[in-house]
C-alpha cells in the first residue's frame, strides 16, 4: 500500500485543523508528526499537548516521528497522546530492542528511523520488532531541505533485504520529498512518503492531491 503522510511540520498552525481536513480529504493516509527535542536534533517543535488537542479533528493514523534523546523516557505519554504508529531514532536508542518492545506493549506499530550516513546494519537484529523503517533522505530537524541522493541506494537496499527475508515491512521516507522527487525514492522500494513543506503552504488541497495521484499510479 502507498501512503501519503503529510507533515504538519510545514503547516501554518493558525489554520491546522483546517489544513488536517484538507489532507485527509485529498487521500493522504498518515498525518506525520515531528517531535523535536533541542538535542537530539538543533530545533524544537511540539510535544504531547499538540498531538491531544489535533486528535479529535480527525482519524489519520498519527505518524509520530521522535528525534528526540532517550526516546523510551516518553513512548507510553506519546501513546496516551494519540499516536497510532511511534517511530525513534536508532542512533538517540541506547537499547533500542527495548524501546521496540515498549511501542508494541503501548499498543502501536513500531517504526525505526535511520539518518542518512548510519548503515542498515544496525537493523539487523530488530527487523521481526519493527513494522516500519523509516528512512531519513535529508539529515533531520528542519522542513524543506533537498533529497539527499546518496540515499536512493540505501532504499534500494533496503528493499532488497526485505524481499529475501520475505517480510512486508514498509520503508517511510522523509526529507525532500516533492513531485519532482517522489517518483525516485518509489522506484527505490519506498511506499511511505511524508512531505512537509510539499504540502503546507499555500493550495494544499492541491499539491496534496497531486503527491496522492502519483501514490495512486504505483498501486495500479
Ligand atoms: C525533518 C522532518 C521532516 C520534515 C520534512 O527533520 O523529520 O518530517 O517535516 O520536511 P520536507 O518534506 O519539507 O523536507
Ligand atoms: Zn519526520
Amino acid at each position: 500500500m502507498y501512503i501519503l503522510a503529510p507533515s504538519i511540520l510545514s503547516a501554518d498552525f493558525r489554520h491546522l485543523e483546517e489544513d488536517i481536513r484538507t489532507v485527509e480529504a485529498a487521500g493522504a493516509r498518515y498525518l506525520h508528526i515531528d517531535v523535536m527535542d533541542g538535542m537530539f536534533v538543533p530545533s524544537i517543535s511540539f510535544g504531547q499537548p499538540v498531538i491531544e488537542s489535533i486528535r479529535p479533528c480527525t482519524k489519520l493514523f498519527f505518524d509520530v516521528h521522535l528525534m528526540v534523546q532517550n526516546p523510551g523516557r516518553y513512548i507510553s505519554d506519546f501513546a496516551r497522546a494519540g499516536a497510532d504508529g511511534i517511530t525513534v531514532h536508532a542512533e538517540a536508542c541506547t537499547h533500542l530492542d527495548r524501546v521496540l518492545a515498549q511501542i508494541h506493549e503501548a499498543g502501536v506499530r513500531s517504526g525505526v528511523a535511520l539518518n542518512p550516513a548510519t548503515p542498515l546494519s544496525v537493523l539487523d537484529y530488530v527487523y521481526d520488532k519493527a513494522d516500519m523503517i523509516l528512512l531519513m533522505t535529508v539529515n533531520p530537524g528542519f522542513g524543506g531541505q533537498q533529497l539527499i541522493p546518496a540515499t536512493l541506494g540505501k532504499i534500494r537496499e533496503l528493499r532488497e533485504i526485505l524481499n529475501r527475508k520475505g517480510l512486508r515491512t514498509d520503508i517511510e521516507v522523509d526529507g525532500g520529498i516533492k513531485e519532482h522527487t517522489i517518483r525516485s525514492v518509489l522506484d527505490a522500494g519506498a511506499n511511505v512518503c511524508v512531505a512537509g513543506s510539499a504540502v503546507f503552504g499555500g493550495d494544499v488541497a492541491g499539491k496534496a492531491g497531486q503527491l496522492q495521484a502519483i501514490l495512486q499510479e504505483y498501486e495500479a
